[in-house]
């Protein structure tokens, strides 16, 4: 058969594989292994992986590259990120490390508001051009789809902003981004008296304007969803406040995720259920009972380590009870100015295997296949299977443990997204 580019010689191929939706349970502990392994790839799609031997003798490709000795795994999937963004906050990250908390900071005027003010400060071109040099870092780091959050520009026009940005780095980089609309971050300045009319806010006018923006993007055309997303936390948005704006969300077409349990535990597990969310994301002191009913749901538990290790917190997300109670486990950077200033995968995935008692191939599948389907494209990428999208990676390792077991260097040799070399 002729091919686009055969991967040949690889000492593993780590499939992923999971033909009938996301894994659960002990199919996270088996990575979908092919020793001296190949893919063959035609038209950015996935034909075949199989036996190296098999696979040359039947192939001939335009091009072909020799892996031996190396790994090919699928390309990571971060599915919860606010990498869109302007300034730093590492002035806050030097007052945490004097002790006071996030939560202190945030209700001092800092925190997201500060974000807030340099996003809405910074021109469109500005943000395009600094969370651009992120994304392509991610890139760097394997990363080949990732959600976008916004949430830092908090009144209409700067919302609108972010999503012309979240467009713009999908237009110039050689990534899949899902978008998403996060208004109900944080409440702004000028509504800090006025939380129910930042909420009338969010349902009349910025839910609207965000549902035409998403219908004039090319994301329909990709066939990917839009999502709404809100802090569900103490001192934020109550847990009556995030379901008016899932619902209004909703019924404008925006498909509900939830940030839940980052800190205090208010029932957004819960209404993420009733609202057949399609994550709920942090986790980090959900109720045990809650737990049980994400694990016999099909709304995926994003976990989020790297905040822990950056808030400098041990309280992680009980990720190893998910998986074991058969729930559908995913993981992301969560990359932003203040909780988890990390483009890498990579890191949120040895933290995991340390803290979280994870195993190496199950935080690969939680990094790629089921990560997929946290933002809704698991059918169409995450895993090496044929007819998937060709979104891979060569890592300089001669076992796929390598990936979490070194901490701090970047192994990602070649990146290949669509079946193409970037
Ligand atoms: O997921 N928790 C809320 N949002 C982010 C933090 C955003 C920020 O601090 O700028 C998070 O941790
Ligand atoms: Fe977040």
């Amino acid at each position: 058969m002729n091919v686009d580019l055969l991967i040949h010689s690889a000492a593993q191929v780590v499939t992923c594989a999971s033909p009938d939706g996301p894994k659960r349970g002990k199919a996270m502990r088996d990575p979908g292994l092919i020793p001296d392994g190949a893919v063959a790839i035609t038209g950015g799609k996935i034909v075949e992986a199989g036996p190296s031997a098999d696979l040359r003798a039947r192939c001939t490709a335009s091009q072909e590259i020799d892996a031996s000795g190396k790994v090919v795994c699928p390309g990571f999937v971060d599915p919860h990120t606010h990498v869109v963004y302007a300034g730093d906050r590492v002035s806050e990250f030097e007052q945490r490390l004097g002790g006071a908390t996030y939560m202190e900071i945030m209700q001092a005027g800092g925190g997201i508001a500060s974000t807030m003010r340099a996003v809405r400060q910074a021109s469109e071109e500005e943000l395009l051009a600094q969370s651009r040099q992120r994304v392509e870092e991610m890139l760097r780091l394997g990363t080949t789809t990732l959600e976008i959050k916004t949430g830092y520009g908090l009144d209409v026009e700067n919302e609108l902003k972010m999503l012309r940005v979240i467009s713009g780095l999908q237009q110039a980089l050689p990534v899949d981004i899902v978008p998403t609309f996060l208004g109900a971050h944080a409440y702004p300045p000028e509504f800090q008296g006025d939380h129910e009319g930042y909420l009338e806010l969010i349902v009349a006018e910025m839910l609207p304007a965000a549902a035409e923006w998403y219908a004039k993007s090319p994301f329909p055309r990709q066939g990917k969803s839009f999502y709404c997303d809100v802090f569900c936390e103490a001192g934020v948005f109550d847990l009556e406040q995030s379901r008016v704006v899932l619902e209004a969300g909703r019924a404008m077409g925006l498909r509900p995720k939830l940030h839940a349990d980052e800190f205090e535990s208010l029932g957004g597990v819960s209404l993420a259920l009733e609202m057949s969310a399609v994550s709920v994301d942090h986790l980090d002191v959900t109720q045990p009972g809650e737990l049980r009913a994400l694990a016999g749901s099909d709304t995926v538990g994003v976990v989020l380590p790297v905040v822990n290790f950056h808030l400098g917190s041990d309280k992680f997300a009980d990720a190893r009870g998910l998986i074991d109670a058969g729930g559908v486990l995913a993981l992301a950077t969560d990359i932003n100015p203040g909780s988890a200033p990390c483009p890498s995968m990579p890191l949120a995935m040895a933290i995991a295997c340390r803290f979280q008692r994870l195993m190496p191939a199950e935080v690969l599948n939680a990094a790629t296949i089921n990560a997929a389907y946290a933002v809704g494209m698991g059918r169409k990428l995450g895993s090496i299977e044929p007819g998937k999208q060709a979104d891979l990676l060569v890592l300089d390792m001669p076992d796929y443990r390598h990936l979490v077991y070194e901490i701090g260097v970047n192994r990602v040799e070649t990146v290949i997204k669509n079946g193409m070399v970037v």
